[in-house]
């Protein structure tokens, strides 16, 4: 008997896999995964790698599952590996009994009901009756190509063509029903549920469509209607495109959570091909636990405005008790009054990729969150705004990452008092870029050429990257550096040894050799001596942190007053020191340049 995927997926999910590839396997961490000598082929040195949810040998090409490596580790068949594995977490294989074997062979034909019905309304799009939805569609900006690969198609009137079509497939109206294509008035009479609407095909994260929205083209309300719970759809667990995005993310694509179908269809479009949004209700814990499963620090876009700002809040509220140190989130916000959709046809891909690169990590982005609206003058407010703080990171469950998150809320909330007060009121997620104001041609090609020499001192001496990544992220940087510094960010996250050979080879090897030509090459001027391989490490370091300076002054001098801090209460940390002495340098450096030019 077939098992069922849902069976199947909670088998996997509950089974520890690095502990049942560990008893063959002595493994070792290896950044977020864990890594060992391949017991598939003979080799000296480790390239089999597991991941939470497979392992892959680089040098044999073995790969996986939990089940699969049972299989291929003891020469088991795919039921016994199930049995035994099912055996060790609890679970009891479905029985191959009649009701099962049916139960099964219904969800197949409901499948095929809605893949049948996909094809119904795609085929509508193209004749006359669906020439208002494409004309629509078209109007959105949509290619033909886009259409064509959301499988976005047209209802029809509602009339039962839909109906009448798949009978002749022998489909029936119980069926239709079963499959959420029909609903039962109050009367007791059966309705098409979708007529005179755009169709999108929503596929679960294997590809399958599992049900479908419809919108509708006027103003007319609702705009959308969804598919009701089936048992192929929840709506909870799925997301629209988690198909796309996945196999995208494996390409090194940005996974973006934005609000809206016509979003994330605009934004694939446009490339952003990790784009994903949830189904008409906030984003919920088992859609970011799927999240998590394609990336580990996904974005979370946000609507500029008050309504973003407590979506935002809910969504740091819910995440706090899921963190761990290899699952986090990023935030970005939007630019006031647009959606991804309207961005991309306004400011194109460089519009929305400035929102991405502003993407702030979550606890940077907390603080802000946690500002209590009332304000922060007295000292009974700032004391339960700093236990609000606290509270926030002991919801973390991991020990050591709620401590990080109390140490970094604490560090920005003494920050702020020193500076004369935490301002009140909820301030704004930093803004995207800088809105309306003209930036001169020659400061823009001098940001770019800073930008380049930030990333050409990091290419040399890759392990500055641990100290200055959250500067580093937070840099607005045009395009090709962006894609650059993403790369760099993402080895550095999953790397135990940060060193410069290792870092080219993979660099090139992700397909980014002439972005690195870019930055090392001598044109538009020659790289400053701080850039150079030989340089020494504290050169680098401050040389870094005062291209950084010229950027981002008021930043660098943030940077400088918490490393002093940081240095104060561990004295005898060298690296604290280190990092003080090249933060203090560079902060020299930009003095003397100013009193010179003022001179
Ligand atoms: P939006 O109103 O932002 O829709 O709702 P949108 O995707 O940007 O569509 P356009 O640009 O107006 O065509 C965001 C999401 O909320 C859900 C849908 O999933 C939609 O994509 N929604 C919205 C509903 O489920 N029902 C509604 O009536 C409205
Ligand atoms: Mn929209």
């Amino acid at each position: 008997m077939a098992l069922s995927p849902a069976f199947l997926d909670e088998l996997r999910a509950r089974t520890p896999i690095a502990a049942v590839i560990g008893r063959k396997v002595k493994l070792a961490r290896s950044g977020r995964n864990m890594k060992g000598n391949c017991p598939f082929h003979n080799e000296k040195t480790p390239s089999f790698y597991v991941y939470e949810d497979g392992y892959h040998c680089f040098g044999c090409g073995a790969h996986g599952d939990a089940v699969s490596f049972v299989m291929q580790s003891q020469g088991l068949g795919f039921m016994e590996a199930v049995q035994q594995l099912a055996g060790e977490a609890g679970l009891e294989v479905p029985k191959a009994s009649p009701e099962a074997a049916e139960a099964e062979k219904r969800r197949l034909d409901l499948s095929d009901v809605l893949v049948r019905a996909e094809a119904f309304f795609r085929a509508r799009l193209l004749l006359s009756e669906g020439k208002a939805g494409l004309d629509y569609l078209r109007k959105r900006g949509l290619s033909d190509e886009t259409i064509a690969q959301f499988g976005l198609g047209w209802s029809g009137d509602g009339r039962g063509a839909l109906g009448a079509e798949l009978a002749r497939d022998g489909v029936t109206a119980a069926q239709l029903l079963e499959a959420g294509l029909l609903r039962k008035t109050e009367s007791g009479e059966l309705r098409e549920l979708f007529f005179n609407r755009v169709m999108f095909p929503i596929r679960n994260r294997r590809g399958t469509v599992i049900s479908f929205g419809g919108r509708t083209l006027g103003d007319g309300q609702p705009k959308y209607v969804n598919g009701p719970e089936t048992s192929l759809f929840s709506k909870r667990r799925n997301l629209y495109a988690l198909d796309l995005a996945r196999a995208a993310a494996r390409e090194g694509a940005v996974v973006t959570v934005v609000e809206g179908y016509m979003d994330v269809i605009a934004l694939h479009q446009a490339g952003f091909s990790g784009a994903v949004a949830p189904l008409g209700t906030a984003l919920t814990e088992e859609q970011l636990t799927e999240i998590w499963r394609i990336s580990p620090a996904p974005v979370l876009c946000f609507d500029g405005d008050a309504a973003g700002g407590r979506a935002a809040a809910r969504t740091a509220e819910l995440v706090l008790p899921l963190l761990t140190p290899a699952h986090s989130l990023r935030l970005a916000n939007l630019p006031a009054g647009e959606d991804p959709d309207s961005l991309v046809r306004g400011r194109g891909v460089a519009g929305f990729q400035a929102v991405l690169d502003a993407a702030r990590p979550l606890s940077d982005v907390l603080f802000d969150l946690l500002r209590p609206a009332a304000g922060t003058e007295s000292p009974e407010q700032r004391a339960a705004f700093r236990a609000r703080l606290e509270d926030a990171a002991k919801r973390i469950p991991d020990r050591a990452l709620a401590s990080e998150y109390r140490a970094v809320l604490l560090d920005r909330f003494f920050a702020a008092r020193r500076r004369g007060g935490v301002p009140g009121g909820r301030i704004p997620l930093r803004p995207v870029a800088p809105r309306g104001a003209r930036v001169p041609p020659s400061d823009v090609r001098a940001g770019a050429e800073r930008g380049r020499i930030l990333l050409a001192i990091l290419l040399r001496h890759p392990r500055l990257l641990r100290n200055v990544e959250h500067a580093l992220e937070e840099l607005v940087l045009p395009d090709g550096l962006a894609r650059l510094r993403h790369a760099l960010l993402i080895w550095a996250e999953t790397s135990d040894v940060l060193d410069s050979a290792g870092l080219m080879s993979h660099l090139t090897e992700t397909g980014l050799a002439a972005d690195i030509a870019h930055i090392l090459s001598t044109a538009p001027a020659p790289l400053p001596a701080c850039a150079a391989p030989d340089a020494m490490p504290g050169e680098a370091e401050a040389g870094w942190w005062h291209f950084f300076g010229l950027l981002n002054r008021g930043r660098l001098e943030e940077e400088v007053a918490a490393a002093g801090r940081y240095f104060a209460a561990h004295g005898d940390d060298r690296a604290a020191e280190q990092r003080l002495i090249a933060l203090a340098r560079a902060r020299e450096t930009l003095n003397r340049e100013q009193g010179e030019a003022e001179a």
